[in-house]
């Protein structure tokens, strides 16, 4: 769904504003330190309850206040979600009425982001990579949510018992087979189907390169998830916890034969990461036939201005609502304000429309 209009208050330099939005195409010019990021990262926290750019989610708190407040309204439902955030306690609401859970909103705006330590998808720990697939699979498929949590839950049963020797662990381990199974395949499916996505990014954005993908289970791809844990028990017994399945996968990533997290430059990294977050927004779209939203936070850093206008292209396609950053007087400004876009200026934390 798209955002119509976005309130912050109380957030970094940003004491209060209303933007009003489009819902396609927003840009958001300044200085350095003007306020351009803090936008992008409000919708962020709006809708996954954390931040792109840091862990700690009460820095964000304007200097001197207790709490910082973002609410936004919704395009076509007219639903408000809104999220009050104190050192110690979050309120979140939507249409007036608390709910306990973040995921409620975060159901209502899918919310990705496209900064500069993207790269981090491709060289970062293969938990990157497993969050990148669930954020699709939490989006599009309906049971993934509900059999991740029984399953990590089983899992901490099991690792628990694994601890203690305690003879429980088998019992877990069974329960823990059929569905390790299940979020396997919907994982392997969910990435088959972004494969279509990611070959026509990748021909407009590194046409001269060879990319594959392939998801990788958490064991050895030739044994069933039983086998490969009454294999590894043993060791599971040893060391304490379960050492194969689904919390363990990757996804492996070609890049002209060779592992891409070995060979890949800084730049390659990114333009792969945004060929990820680019297809995977489009599947969004074509799966739930709305867009989601992409913060794109300054696309020039380590971007040949070749590649930002490719990507600035694929990002179009998606058909998403965006939000992007550029600098004041930047190349990157000039060709954002010629589109089809709302734009916000931003200095000291005041913004303009
Ligand atoms: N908790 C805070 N309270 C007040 N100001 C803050 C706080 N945290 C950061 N700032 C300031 O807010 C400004 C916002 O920076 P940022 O959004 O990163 O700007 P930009 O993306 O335009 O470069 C910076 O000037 C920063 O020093
Ligand atoms: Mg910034």
């Amino acid at each position: 769904m798209f955002l119509e209009k976005l309130y912050l208050r109380k957030i970094r330099n940003i004491k209060e504003a209303v933007l009003s939005l489009n819902p396609r195409t927003n840009v958001i010019i300044g200085e350095n330190a003007a306020g351009k990021t803090t936008i992008l990262e409000s919708i962020d926290i709006l809708s996954r309850g954390r931040s792109f750019r840091t862990n700690k989610i009460d820095s964000l708190v304007k200097d001197g206040e207790k709490s910082l407040y973002i609410g936004a309204t919704l395009g076509d439902k007219k639903k408000k979600l809104e999220v009050d955030k104190g050192k110690n306690k979050t309120k979140i609401l939507i249409d007036g009425k608390e709910e306990k859970k973040q995921s409620k909103i975060a159901q209502e705006v899918a919310v990705q982001s496209i900064h500069p330590n993207s790269h981090a998808l491709i060289e970062g720990a293969p938990s990157e990579r497993r969050a990148y697939l669930d954020w699709g699979l939490f989006h599009v498929e309906h049971d993934f949510k509900t059999e991740w949590s029984k399953y990590s839950k089983i899992l901490r049963q099991r690792n628990e018992a694994l601890k203690n020797r305690s003879s429980e662990e088998i019992t877990w381990m069974r329960q823990l087979e059929p569905i390790g199974e299940k979020i396997s395949s919907l994982r392997e499916n969910y990435v088959n189907d972004l494969q279509k996505y990611i070959e026509i990014n990748q021909k407009y954005i590194m046409p001269d390169v060879e990319l594959k993908f392939s998801y990788e289970k958490g064991w050895d791809k030739n044994k069933s998830f039983l086998e490969a844990l009454a294999e590894k028990r043993d060791t599971d017994l040893e060391k304490g916890y379960t050492g194969c399945g689904p919390q363990n996968a990757d996804i492996k990533i070609i890049m002209n034969k060779k592992e891409a997290q070995k060979i890949c430059s800084r730049g390659q990294q990114k333009l792969i990461a945004n060929i990820m977050l680019l297809s995977q927004s489009k599947d969004f779209f074509d799966k739930k036939k709305f867009p989601s939203i992409i913060l794109v936070d300054d696309l020039s850093a380590e971007l040949t201005l070749e590649m930002q206008e490719k990507v600035l292209e694929r990002l179009f396609e998606t058909k998403s609502q965006i939000f992007l950053t550029a600098l004041n007087d930047s190349v990157l400004a000039d060709i954002l304000c010629e589109m089809d876009a709302n734009v916000f200026h931003v200095e000291h934390g005041e913004i303009t429309q």
